[in-house]
């Protein structure tokens, strides 16, 4: 069953039923300034940070599920009714109702008794606002006398203090209102020299700004007083809930249209300048002026709508594909690419399943990220590395998490996730591969942003790599410390006390516990390092590199091989973890995944092995579990993975973020069938038509899909934020259309499906439009390239030097 569909020709998804299972959300908003938005108007908004310039208010794990929005209330004054387009929260029945999700905007509306309303909600580029734009259309044979409310309750900026702390936030509301705009300024007054506002295009003939007064006592949000009454109570907030509301009267003639406009945002002055006058507790008012009255006029915000849509254009211009599968190209063309964008963005800080108020920017994550986004904006992946490397710390260990505000690590979550490091080379790999700027190497960077402590970012890999080698286990494998990419394999945490957190108690030493997925995770950071190592002519580190990558290899051979597939770990009592020997959690899906990408038994069978358990042991028609036999019930010394119940999350849940690997694997292993296969059960596109089962949204990754043992096997959780979007994006681009960066210039090795008959794409590179073009013409892998119809040796296109903006790129497979 679905539950709306896709406007591919648009970039749209368009869902054409209100009660979609769970909230189907986009992002507004790219830069700085961001919201959430649901397909009911539900979301909220921030400027850079979720949790200490939160905006707008929202509230979570509500009843109903999606609560707290961008509303709009339409109130027929003839007759009384009022109902919200977007359905909620009035949650009357409307006709033709749709929600329009595009490319940083979404579209909401719905007629109801021939009055059409939908909102166009977007961020304008480069702006800290955003921008409703509100059409009222008269679909009746006689005119319409209407009232318009907009609503935005407003956050008291830092969403956690927000939400508990009231014995204070109850007192200290203060909004003032000049001219119809609602201006926000809780906490102005004092350390603060920010603030909101929330502005209307048309004549008002009323406004709220404190809850109670709008909503009416013992009321809700569903049947505002004001609304009810056709009237505003004109209130000023003093303390408690400090909301924007405005009410505008509309009369329309029988087909007649017209447009409104609210414009909420975010504005900073300098400190000097906050009051004006200066010596007044008045906001200083003369700076935000010219940009609320810019977007208040229809032509400039189309004009700001415009700009948005041909920046997505050019955006996703710069990977396109066309392959005999319409899920395919729709999630690399389209989605795909959008999600990179939101989690490269967001990390794993804001959604509806992640609070905005737990975890900021986080290390591994963020680098991750940057695989599936560096080719979209690789300045700002350039800068995402330099902040992310400027939270590692001397010992070339990492914070596992950052705020993106104070762009400093995170204390209370400390560091100590062994695989951490690394990631930072893949990631800083990755934009020298896009890029070919060398420079990024010699950029000056602080270790744990200590002034003084610089360095050039080339040495903080030194240190990453370093970083394992100075703590290997009892087998020569990495020791895991507080987890690796799993963070619910929690080795040395032996928790028994409810609550504690298992990701930083650490209740053993640590000098046992061990981790096969850090050593593949070792074997390919030291080959990338080593690769880096050679081209600024270090031969004899490359060399180093490529020797303890090769030692680690070996390694894994010896203690980290099962007999039919890759061993996970070794518990603190020097036990096998993910071994025919256990009795539960025989086998799991990170060593098999990641060993064989970073080229582990490729040479010896032990690959091919891995792969057929693998599909043997966890592959399910919705994707690859995590691991088998699940986990029946807690196990002190294996921590939070066994905390959950069978099927769930990181106990043999489909980890979506870990199915890539497999991809990448099958196709390192030559087998495009079985990457392309693995690649479309967890493609949202293609399980559209099982969105009831599904749930979350069919146009981006979920984090996880039910295992086999779960009662709900099948429903996806937690979606967008997830490391799946750049995994998947890599392996399907890179690996299985093979069209990959390096850094020498674009490769061609395409590993497809035998039944494909060949594709296209088009890719702009280092500056160049490269037009490929692929025919399949025998079964294989073997490609034979022309480059504008000159036979090429290898498969490396060499960049271009002599100017040449486009070049043709034709291979036949055989
Ligand atoms: C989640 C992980 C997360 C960890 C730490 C676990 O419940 O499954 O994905 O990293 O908590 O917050
Ligand atoms: C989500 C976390 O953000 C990520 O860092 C981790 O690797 C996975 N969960 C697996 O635990």
């Amino acid at each position: 069953m679905q539950f709306g569909h896709f406007d591919d020709a648009n970039r749209e998804y368009v869902i054409t039923q209100p009660d979609t299972p769970l909230p189907w959300i986009n992002y507004l908003g790219c830069q700085a300034y961001f919201g959430l938005i649901s397909n009911t108007a539900g979301g909220y908004s921030f400027y850079r940070d979720a949790r200490l310039r939160r905006i707008s208010r929202y509230r979570y794990n509500n009843v109903p599920f999606d609560f707290g929005g961008r509303y709009i209330y339409v109130r027929d004054n003839q007759s009384s009714e009022f109902w919200s387009p977007s359905w909620q929260p009035t949650r009357n029945q409307v006709d033709k109702y749709s929600c329009r999700h595009g490319m940083g905007y979404s579209i909401i509306g719905s007629e109801y008794k021939g009055i059409e309303a939908r909102t166009r909600y977007f961020v304008p580029l480069d702006e800290n606002l955003e921008i409703w734009q509100l059409t009222v259309t008269n679909h009746r044979q006689t005119s319409a006398s209407l009232s318009i409310f907009s609503s935005i309750e407003f956050c008291l900026w830092d969403a956690q203090d927000d939400s508990t702390n009231f014995q204070r936030n109850f007192s200290i509301g203060q909004v003032e209102i000049e001219d119809g705009v609602i201006y926000h300024k809780t906490e102005y007054r004092e350390r603060r020299d920010h603030f909101a506002y929330f502005a209307c295009s048309a004549k008002t003939a009323g406004f709220d700004t404190q809850r109670e007064s709008f909503v009416g006592p013992y009321r809700g949000w569903d049947k505002p007083a004001v609304v009810e009454r056709g009237e505003s109570a004109n209130s000023v907030a003093h303390g408690w809930a400090p909301i924007g509301s405005h009410h505008v009267k509309l009369d329309l003639k029988p087909g007649e249209s017209q447009q409104i406009i609210f414009v909420l945002g975010y504005h900073e002055n300098p400190v000097a300048e906050k009051f004006d006058p200066p010596d007044s507790q008045t906001v200083n008012k003369k700076t935000v002026k010219p940009v609320i009255a810019k977007y208040l006029k229809a032509a400039n915000a189309d004009a700001a709508f415009d700009r948005l849509r041909a920046y997505w254009d050019e955006l996703l211009s710069i990977c396109q594909v066309e392959t005999p599968d319409i899920h395919t190209n729709r999630m690399v063309n389209i989605w795909n690419a959008y999600q990179c964008m939101a989690t490269f963005n967001m990390s794993r800080s804001a959604s509806f399943y992640e609070s905005g108020i737990g975890r900021g920017l986080g290390f591994r994550d963020s680098n991750q990220d940057l695989l599936g986004f560096v080719h979209m904006v690789p300045s700002r992946a350039r800068e995402r590395i330099l902040d992310l490397a400027s939270t590692q710390l001397p010992t070339g260990g990492a914070y596992h998490q950052y705020q993106p505000l104070t762009k400093r690590g995170n204390n209370d979550v400390g560091g100590n996730f062994n695989d951490d490091p690394h990631w930072l080379i893949i990631g800083v790999s990755a934009y020298i591969k896009e890029t070919g700027d060398w420079s990024i190497l010699d950029e000056p960077v602080p270790y744990d942003n200590e002034p003084g402590s610089e360095k050039p970012l080339y040495e903080h890999l030194q240190r990453s790599f370093q970083y394992t080698l100075d703590r290997l286990g009892p087998h020569g494998l990495p020791l895991i410390g507080r987890a690796d990419w799993n963070d619910c394999l929690n080795l040395n945490c032996f928790s028994d006390t409810p609550g504690q957190s298992f990701q930083t108690t650490t209740n053993k030493e640590g000098k046992t516990a061990e981790s096969v997925f850090i050593a593949g995770l070792f074997v390919l950071a030291g080959q990338e390092l080593a690769a880096i190592a050679e081209h600024r002519c270090h031969k004899d580190e490359a060399k180093r590199y490529r020797a303890e990558a090769k030692k680690m290899d070996e390694t894994i051979h010896q203690h980290g091989w099962d007999g039919e597939w890759f061993i996970r770990a070794y518990d603190d009592f020097g036990k096998k973890v993910g071994s025919s020997e256990c009795t539960e959690g025989k086998i799991f899906i990170e060593p098999q995944g990641f060993c064989v990408l970073a080229g582990v038994g490729l040479e010896d069978g032990l690959a091919q092995k891995a792969l057929d358990s693998t599909r043997k042991h966890l592959a399910t028609k919705h994707g690859i579990v995590l691991q088998q036999p699940a986990y029946s019930r807690y196990y002190l010394h294996l921590g939070e993975i066994s905390s959950y119940p069978p099927g769930y999350k990181e106990n043999a849940g489909i980890f979506c973020h870990n199915n890539p690997w497999v991809m990448i694997a099958e196709a390192k292993v030559g087998n495009g069938d079985n990457a392309h296969d693995y690649y479309s059960r967890i493609n949202p596109s293609a399980r559209e038509a099982i969105s009831d089962l599904h749930r979350c949204e069919p146009y981006v990754y979920s984090q996880m899909i039910a295992g086999k043992d779960a009662p709900t096997h099948g429903e996806a959780k937690n979606s967008w934020l997830t490391g799946t979007a750049a995994w998947n994006y890599y392996a399907i681009v890179q690996q299985i259309l093979g069209i990959q960066t390096s850094l020498d210039g674009l490769q061609i090795a395409p590993v497809i499906p035998t039944s494909w008959k060949g594709f296209k794409a088009t890719r702009k590179y280092r500056g160049v439009t490269y037009r490929i073009e692929i025919e399949r013409q025998g079964k294989g892998n073997k490609i034979a390239l022309t480059v504008d119809g000159k036979k090429l040796e290898g498969n490396t296109v060499p960049v271009p030097v002599n100017g040449t903006k486009e070049i043709s790129v034709r291979g036949i497979l055989s």
